[in-house]
């Protein structure tokens, strides 16, 4: 395969116009990405001097994802390849995630493990090759970056809240408050090794901050006073990245996997990089993090994955559609001749 470098990338945020609403609004979402498509193409190939004629294939993520927005790009996607007789690939988002860390870093071969972290998602996979995913590992109930948007949202401190609540505990102690790793049980006994579980820690974060309340509120003169924010925020940091590093680290050793790569817009969080790589030294596993650039949603990480997949003589079908849901094991359905939805 050639080089894998950027040569433009862009991104439309829509972070404003969904923090009004605490969160993703999908119609919202939808519009606006039709609106800015058009532009943002027109904007990348005027930055690489690359007109679509001169492109060797189209990509678009096809799944798991808000469907009205899916549809947005991969209608435009078939379009255009149509339009210019180029092949068109569909991406599956995670394995975009996957392939993010190669913009950075080449990859060593695999097997290797990835500790995926987003706002939908938090996997552990065992990755042998392209398409070539198991799960050993997932959240059973938030995934973390939702619980960083959940705590935030708690704590007053807007949207996303992975950054917000990152700026807030820059300078806190992460050891002021104890909170729970949560775990999550066997049926017949003892906990998953490898699993998540972030409702408990939510809700401990809600009772910390009432606790606080209501003693300040017991202290006359005190109700004008804020609540520690940023002792709040570093504890809450330090044990996500905590739970995630440990339970990474370890799955790694006993599956003998050499190799830890952490990915997904939760991977942008300094504390938890920082952790990653102590752990990973003083375990002795080799480790890649995505570059900060790439971490949060972006389209250069699903070019890389698009063109991991055409130079294996992959392809999809014009008449592919898009999913709400997929899961990672079986992306290469997405080229199949028969498109699958
Ligand atoms: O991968 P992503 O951009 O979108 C999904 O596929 O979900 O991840 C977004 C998530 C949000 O929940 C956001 O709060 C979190 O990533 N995030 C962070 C940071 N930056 C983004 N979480 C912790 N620390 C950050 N610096
Ligand atoms: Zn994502």
């Amino acid at each position: 395969m050639r080089d894998q470098t950027v040569l433009a990338s862009a991104v439309a945020s829509q972070v404003e116009e969904h923090a009004r609403w605490g969160g993703v609004v999908p119609e919202i979402a939808s519009r606006r990405h039709v609106e800015a498509l058009p532009q943002l193409i027109e904007q990348v190939c005027h930055e690489s001097g690359v007109a679509l004629a001169e492109l060797d294939g189209i990509a678009a993520t096809a799944a798991p994802g808000l469907v009205g927005a899916l549809l947005v790009a991969s209608v435009t996607g078939r379009t255009l390849a149509r339009l210019h007789a180029k092949p068109f690939v569909a991406v599956h988002h995670l394995e975009g995630h996957l392939c993010s860390v190669q913009l950075g870093e080449p990859l060593p071969p695999g097997p290797y493990l990835v500790l995926l972290v987003s706002g939908g998602h938090t996997e552990l996979l065992r990755v042998d090759g392209p398409g070539r995913y198991q799960r050993l590992g997932r959240s059973h109930d938030d995934a973390a970056g939702e619980a960083f948007d959940k705590v935030a949202r708690l704590l007053g401190l807007g949207y996303p809240g992975g950054p917000a609540i990152e700026a807030a505990g820059r300078d806190g102690d992460p050891r002021r408050f104890a909170l729970p790793k949560g775990r999550v049980s066997r049926p017949e006994g003892g906990y998953y090794p490898y699993d998540f579980s972030f409702s408990g820690l939510k809700t401990a974060m809600l009772r910390q901050v009432r606790a606080l309340e209501a003693a300040r509120d017991s202290v006359p003169d005190t109700a004008a006073e804020p609540l520690p924010l940023a002792d709040l925020a570093a504890s809450f940091e330090q044990v996500v990245a905590e739970v995630l590093v440990e339970r990474s680290c370890r799955c790694a050793r006993e599956q003998g996997l050499g190799t830890l790569v952490l990915v997904g817009g939760v991977a942008a969080n300094r504390r938890l990089r920082a952790l990653l790589e102590a752990r990973c030294q003083r375990d002795g596993l080799a480790w890649r993090v995505a570059p900060l650039a790439y971490c949060t949603d972006n389209a250069a990480m699903i070019g890389v994955a698009a063109a991991q997949r055409l130079a294996g003589g992959q392809t999809s079908c014009l008449d592919l559609g898009v999913a709400a849901r997929l899961p990672l094991e079986q992306a290469d359905r997405l080229y199949e001749q028969q498109p699958c939805f």
